[in-house]
Parts: C-alpha cells; structure tokens; sequence
C-alpha cells in the first residue's frame, strides 16, 4: 500500500445545489422557507446557488425588467447570507454549460413523463395563450442545474419534490445507457422548524407567493417595517380570538410558524406568552419580530445595490467558478453519446 494511500483521506464535503428565479422579490416565505437555510449550509457542504434566469423567460418577461430582477436577486441572496467567497454565486445564463447539457437531456426525458408534471399543468393553464415548449422542457433545464455539478443534495420546497425526482429518473436512465456518468440527487430536508411553510397572509390555505395580486398577501422581504407591521395587523385571522394552534386556524397556525422559526420558541411557550391576550397584541408581536429579523437583510441589499463594480466582480467569478466545475461533467457526457472531440 503506498503512503498516500493509507494516509487517513479527507472526506470530500457533499455537493448542495439550489436555485431562485428571478421574477420579484423574495417573500418571507422565500426566505424562511429556503434563502434564509441556504446560508447556513455553507459551513458543512460545497455549495452553489443560481438565480435561474433561463427559467425565467418561460413566461414572458420584459428585459429591461428582467436585467434589473436578476441583479437585485442576486444582491438579495448575498444580503440572505449567501457568502460568494464561500459558495458559488452565479447566475444561470451566465454558464452556457446549462443550454448545451440541457439539449442532451431533452433526448433523455419522454413527452409522457413531462406531461405528468403538476407545474406544468398549472402553468399551460395559468398561461393558456403561450405555452411555450421551454415551460414543458422547464424539468429538464432544472435537472441539467442540479446534474452538472453532480450535486448530492438539493433542498426544495414540497412544490419541487416531482421535479427532483424526474432529475433522478434522467439521471439514472442515461447511467443506465452509458455507465456511471451522473450523481442521483436526494432532497434536502431542513429541520422542520427551519423549513416551516408560509401561509398567505390574507388566504391562509395557500402558500405565500411574490406574484400574489393582492400585496397584503405576502411579505417582501424589502418591504418598510411600517408596511409590514400593517400587512400582519390585517392579516386574516378566525373569531376565537385565542392564541393557540389547531385545526381550522390557518391563519394562527401561520402566524405562531412565522413566530416560531425567528424567536426559537416552540408552540407551548407562545401559547403560554400570548394566554389571555387578544388577536391584536399577537399580530404586532410577530410583525415586529419579522421587521428585526429582515433590518439587517435590508441594510446589507442597501449597501450591495450602491456598489454595483463589487457585484459585478462577484458574478463574474461565480460564472468562472461554476463553469470550471460543469466543464468536466458537460464534456463526459459529450463524449459518452457520441459526439467527436472538437
Ligand atoms: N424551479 C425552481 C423554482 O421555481 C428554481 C430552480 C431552477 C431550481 N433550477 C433549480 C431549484 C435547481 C432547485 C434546483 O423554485
């Protein structure tokens, strides 16, 4: 046995990849729910994180706006604690590894399994007059991201879970065909204090969402913490007026989650705080505690959005970063279907 070999190996740190569009701010079920969690992951996982602007034009964007969005998002993750000196931080058309391996995965995925797919479902109805084929094609470019960088874990939320497992049913079917080419991808799960689902604030039923028509609905996270003290005083509530979680109190339930995950106390205890006190007191606590946990997001985004050179150097890098690692993959995979060596 050579020296090298029998000298303890250092366990190579697992691969995590994840991605936001860039189509609005981020709501505080964004960054409760995923940003805020990406973060913390830098420390025990290598970790790239992409603003998926090719994603993003499967529904029809205007440029300007789009340019504007991309740059904002990407400051956004930044401010969220995302560390471009620690993780990779890119943006997706920046890498053009991610059209090149997507059109090979294309020849890897069956119309019937993208047919099946809920969001694509949801969206031809959404957009009934341009269904375009990138939003049918739009799992495969999502599982050509996480491919590329044979990543080990992607966390996503429940409304991805379908799109995960079809990157391991294309992964696995073009291993099956050519040998050991791809890793097969496993869901991140957050502990589940960490990865507490947010509500709407005016529909507790659905999920919050940044393209919500109605504002009151959702939290951005730049939003004034005047405005958000509002949206929490007017968020939809019941008539028991008792500060407690059970079934058919959405609208609590929601509000006790949000409190939950940024004060660390668990159910019992805001019971306990909250015993005998009305609906009103409630809701401006967990409004303020909303404004003291984003104060220092606002105030990092702020000072990004002035420097627009340290950016821009920060993207150009994560584009270098992340094209030096998807290069080997690209080219393994180039060479195993067939294609001549340029
Ligand atoms: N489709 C994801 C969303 O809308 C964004 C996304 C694109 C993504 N590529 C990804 C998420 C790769 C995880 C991994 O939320």
């Amino acid at each position: 046995m050579t020296e090298a070999a029998a000298a303890p190996q250092t366990e190579r740190k697992k691969i995590i990849f994840s991605a936001i569009q860039p189509t609005g701010v981020f709501t505080l079920g964004n960054y409760i729910g995923a940003v805020r969690n990406w973060g913390k992951l830098q420390e025990d996982y290598n970790c790239l994180y992409c603003v998926a602007d090719l994603h993003a034009i499967t529904v029809r964007q205007e440029p300007a706006a789009l340019r504007k969005r991309t740059l904002e998002a990407y400051a956004l993750l930044m401010a969220c604690g995302i560390d471009p000196e620690r993780s990779i931080l890119f943006i997706q058309s920046h890498n053009p590894h991610h059209t090149g391996m997507s059109w090979v995965l294309n020849c890897f995925t069956q119309f019937g399994e993208l047919s099946r797919m809920t969001q694509f479902k949801d969206k031809s109805a959404r957009y009934a007059n341009d269904v375009n084929a990138g939003l049918f094609t739009y799992p495969v470019l999502m599982a050509t991201d996480i491919l590329l960088y044979q990543t080990d874990y992607v966390p996503v939320g429940e409304d991805q879970r379908q799109h995960l497992e079809i990157t391991r049913d294309i992964a696995g079917r073009f291993n099956g065909v050519y040998g050991p080419t791809l890793t097969l991808p496993e869901p991140f799960i957050p502990k589940a204090e960490q990865g507490a689902r947010i509500m709407s604030l005016q529909d507790p039923t659905k999920k919050m969402s940044k393209s919500d028509p109605n504002p009151k609905a959702f939290i951005s996270i730049l939003d004034e913490p005047g405005v958000i003290l509002k949206k929490f005083r007017s968020a939809v509530t019941d008539s028991e007026a008792r500060v407690a979680c059970a079934p058919g109190k959405e609208g609590i339930n929601n509000l006790m989650g949000i409190y939950s995950v940024l004060t660390g106390k668990d159910f019992a205890a805001i019971e306990e705080e909250f015993a005998g006190r009305g609906y009103g007191d409630f809701k401006t606590a967990v409004g303020e505690a909303v404004v003291q946990e984003l104060a220092p997001v606002q105030a990092r985004y702020k000072e990004l959005m002035a420097d627009k050179g340290y950016l821009e150097e920060c993207y150009r890098r994560g584009a270098q970063q992340a094209m030096a690692l998807s290069r080997r993959t690209i080219e393994k995979v180039y060479r195993r279907v067939g294609f001549l060596q340029p």
